[in-house]
């Protein structure tokens, strides 16, 4: 169960990395939702091969647990899409064009721009459509967070503590 705990440790930070980068540090915070991408890559993986810790019925939100279950589906769908809509605006330009060719956007921000694949106003569209659910899956994320952190440390202390690396009390 360790490295469920670790992944969730060095992915929490990943996604907090990206949402502070979010206003104005536009490489930094598509570099930061690239590694997020990868964790949810690593961690899609781990379930799929059934590894200890990483069970999708931990997402399931049925059964004693139901409550929790569904504040971290909750959560992790939010993240699952926030980050798909940011990779699909961004379309892997962030990883691949040195900062000096990026283009500046309207507001004089750099920015990894795709003008030159497509034309102007269809990347408008697909771009002003992609990015309003974007910043709307990344506003609602820090309510989730917080509900997921408090629900846990309140309801679910000893599994709090747990995740925490703190060793589980007694059964009892
Ligand atoms: C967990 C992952 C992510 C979180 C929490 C997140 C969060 C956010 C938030 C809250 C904004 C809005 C900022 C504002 O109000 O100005 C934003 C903007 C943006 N994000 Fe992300 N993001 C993530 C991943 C990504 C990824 C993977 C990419 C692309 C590679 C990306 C590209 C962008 C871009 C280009 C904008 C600016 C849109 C604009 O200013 O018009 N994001 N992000
Ligand atoms: C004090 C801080 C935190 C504690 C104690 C904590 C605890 C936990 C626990 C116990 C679980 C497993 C829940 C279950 O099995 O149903 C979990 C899962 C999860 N947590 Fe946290 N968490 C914390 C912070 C965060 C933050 C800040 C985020 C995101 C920004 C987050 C995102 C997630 C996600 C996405 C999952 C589901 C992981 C998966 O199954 O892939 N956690 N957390």
């Amino acid at each position: 169960m360790k490295a469920f705990r670790t992944y969730h440790l060095f992915f929490v930070l990943a996604v907090i990395i990206a949402y502070f980068t979010a206003e104005g540090l536009d490489l930094a915070h598509a570099w930061a939702g690239y590694l997020v991408a990868a964790f949810l890559a690593l961690r899609g993986l781990l379930g799929l091969m059934r590894a200890r810790g990483f069970a999708w019925t931990r997402l399931v939100p049925f059964g004693p647990s139901a409550v929790t279950h569904a504040l971290t589906l909750a959560l992790f769908l939010c993240i699952a899409g926030v980050t798909a809509t940011g990779i699909v605006m961004d379309k892997g330009a962030s990883l691949s064009t040195p900062p000096t060719l990026q283009i500046r956007n309207e507001h004089g921000d750099q920015k990894a721009e795709h003008g030159r694949y497509f034309g102007e106003t269809e990347r408008h569209e697909r771009e002003s459509a992609m990015n309003e659910i974007h910043e709307v899956l990344g506003n609602i994320l820090l309510p989730l967070a917080i509900v997921h952190v408090l629900y846990l440390l309140l309801f679910r202390f000893d599994m709090a503590r747990f995740m925490l690396f703190a060793p589980r009390k007694a059964a009892g």
